[in-house]
């Protein structure tokens, strides 16, 4: 059975999973890098090599100035204190995004993380970061003018956006039930396989990522193509 070598999720659903429990929306962000945490674990054991986890918008700064606080404040504790043991199990970290609008104190565990563990040769983590797909797309082709590129081929912008180097998505999860691709990787997804869960992204747990896997590896994958019955 063919493993996903790349899979992509949106977690979706931390403030609901708080409403439910009458707990501030922060407390579910809380849970939700708690998640993180234990599939990227997951991931790792089941040897898929690339996770990318969508964790902040270019959109989500509209959110109330207390909760991009919060969630700051989780950013910053998860890239200076659960990283170490990230590192441990051999994970590479990667950020995704338009990382210059964080504050110097963020950008300074930014670069100290993704120095601690460039080297490591399990699981390429990437976690999107005041990503959006469009902008992502945007500055690829600011890229390639500046450097002279009028007629760039797929490769080549897909070597300028922030997964340069990596396999595109095969498998994409939202969890949360909500059926939106939210400005996430909108060209690398291209082909990849989607697979909605109602689950909060705080509930999401080992076997739910093992039953999307299965339900992926159910897929004939074309590609655009057919498949041909043996004659
Ligand atoms: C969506 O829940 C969740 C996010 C804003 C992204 C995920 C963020 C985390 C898991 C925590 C911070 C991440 C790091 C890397 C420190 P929502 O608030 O949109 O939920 P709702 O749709 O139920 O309101």
């Amino acid at each position: 059975m063919t493993l996903p070598v790349h899979v992509a999720i949106i977690m979706d659903g931390n403030g609901r999973w708080a409403k439910k429990r009458s707990l501030p929306r922060t407390f579910g962000h809380k849970k939700g890098v708690k998640t993180i945490k234990k599939i990227v674990k997951a991931a790792s054991s089941l040897g898929i090599k690339v996770l990318t986890l969508y964790a902040f918008s270019t959109e989500n700064w509209r959110r109330p100035k207390s909760e991009i606080k919060a969630l700051m404040v989780l950013l910053k504790y998860f890239l200076s204190k659960e990283i170490g043991e990230l590192n441990k199990e051999g994970v590479k970290l990667r950020l995704l995004g338009d990382l210059s609008r964080f504050s110097e104190d963020i950008k300074i565990e930014i670069k100290k993380a993704c120095d601690l563990t460039c080297n490591n040769t399990g699981l390429n983590l990437n976690i999107a970061l005041n990503y959006g797909a469009r902008q992502e797309i945007l500055q690829a082709f600011e890229k390639m003018l500046k450097q002279g590129i009028k007629k760039p081929t797929e490769s080549i912008l897909s070597s300028f956006l922030y997964t340069e180097g990596q396999p595109d998505p095969d498998l994409l999860i939202r969890t949360s039930g909500e059926f939106r691709i939210s400005n996430f990787l909108l060209w690398q997804i291209a082909y990849s396989e989607i697979y909605i869960v109602d689950k909060l992204w705080p509930d999401f747990s080992k076997k739910d990522l093992e039953s999307a896997i299965i339900n992926f590896q159910s897929r004939q994958r074309r590609f655009g193509g057919v498949v041909l019955e043996k004659q």
